[in-house]
């Protein structure tokens, strides 16, 4: 098959679905209540082509038991996420980015990893024109033990605690910039730039420090692929905005940190951000909060009336 070319389940390719109203907006962003599939097929999507400067997002996991919202499994979930994202790249801009976070996988009733999600990032890279340009770790840190069945009660492995994103691009230099994600200095490395003392000369791995770059005032340091955040926030607005509506809380939201950084690395203010699989719109929130454009699309309409609530005034 031609590499990009869409493959869409023919159920999804909804001719009524050529035009679609959002169901809620901000001034920045609009948030539509339908699958991505049926997305793509509208007038609206089409006027995206060439726009979209990030597609940040976290689709349905290749879990092993699917969860409430419903995953494909096996081989018939590496063909629709290929074809998703098939569907996606003609709404990047020619230095945009596409970076996708993705858990890991268990074999049913084993104490076994599923090879499933490695051989998605593979099919991706294979079978569309884009480029993996880095990979991620996002460690959280408060995630609770599991698989429970292997990790709590055998003791027989250790938490799974971490998920990847992959970043991808049309392009092999798309839009990024990491002086929007600096750190802050540790303290030694504060007392260094301020004495100018430190130990010089060649490191174990043999990289030799120069005096020219290591003890100057960048603002922050780089940081590292490994993203340490807990998913502990309490998102108070989202929260009440959905015990008040008896709305259910997404149950796999990610941090507002998360996106935040992405969004700040791959894009300037005034750029647009899309989440094909917003869930409760943590895309979005970080979007408006930085002053990007966003576009979610979201296909359980009660995650799009809780999603409502992170842009709620308190
Ligand atoms: C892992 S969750 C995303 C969570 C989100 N990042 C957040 O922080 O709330 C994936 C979401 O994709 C939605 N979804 C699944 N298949 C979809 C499809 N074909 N089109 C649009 N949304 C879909 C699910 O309902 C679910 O809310």
């Amino acid at each position: 098959m031609p590499k990009d070319k869409p493959m869409l389940r023919e159920a999804e390719t909804v001719e009524a679905h050529k035009r679609i109203e959002a169901s809620y907006k901000t001034r920045l962003g609009a948030c539509y209540n339908c699958s991505i599939e049926d997305f793509l097929a509208t007038s609206r999507a089409k006027r995206l082509a060439g726009k979209v400067n990030l597609i940040f997002t976290s689709p349905p996991f290749p879990l092993a038991s699917p969860k409430a919202y419903g995953n494909f499994e096996g081989a018939e979930y590496l063909e629709w996420i290929v074809s998703v994202v098939q569907g996606l790249i003609p709404l990047l801009t020619p230095d945009g980015s596409i970076v996708m976070e993705i858990g890991n996988a268990w074999d049913r009733g084993s104490p076994t990893m599923s090879t499933l999600p490695l051989k998605t990032l593979i099919a991706i890279s294979d079978r569309t024109s884009l480029n993996l340009c880095q990979q991620f770790v996002w460690e959280n840190s408060a995630r609770l033990p599991g698989p429970a069945t292997w990790v709590n009660k055998r003791r027989i492995r250790i938490k799974d605690s971490h998920t990847h994103l992959w970043w991808f691009s049309p392009t092999k230099f798309p839009k990024a910039d990491n002086r929007k994600v600096l750190s802050p200095y540790s303290t030694a490395m504060k007392r260094l730039i301020k004495t100018g003392k430190y130990n010089h000369g060649s490191r174990p791995s043999e990289h030799v420090i120069s005096d020219k770059y290591f003890a100057t005032d960048n603002s922050g340091a780089i940081p590292g692929s490994t993203l340490i955040m807990g998913n502990t926030a309490m998102d108070a607005n989202y929260a009440k905005w959905c015990r008040d509506r008896d709305l259910i809380r997404h149950p796999a939201r990610m941090p507002l940190r998360l996106a935040d950084f992405f969004i700040r690395f791959l894009t300037d203010e005034g750029d647009l951000v899309m989440d094909p699989f917003g869930g409760s719109n943590t895309t979005g929130s970080a979007a408006d909060q930085l002053r990007r454009k966003w576009i979610t699309i979201e296909k359980d309409s009660n995650y799009v009336d809780g999603s409502q609530g992170r842009f709620a005034k308190s």
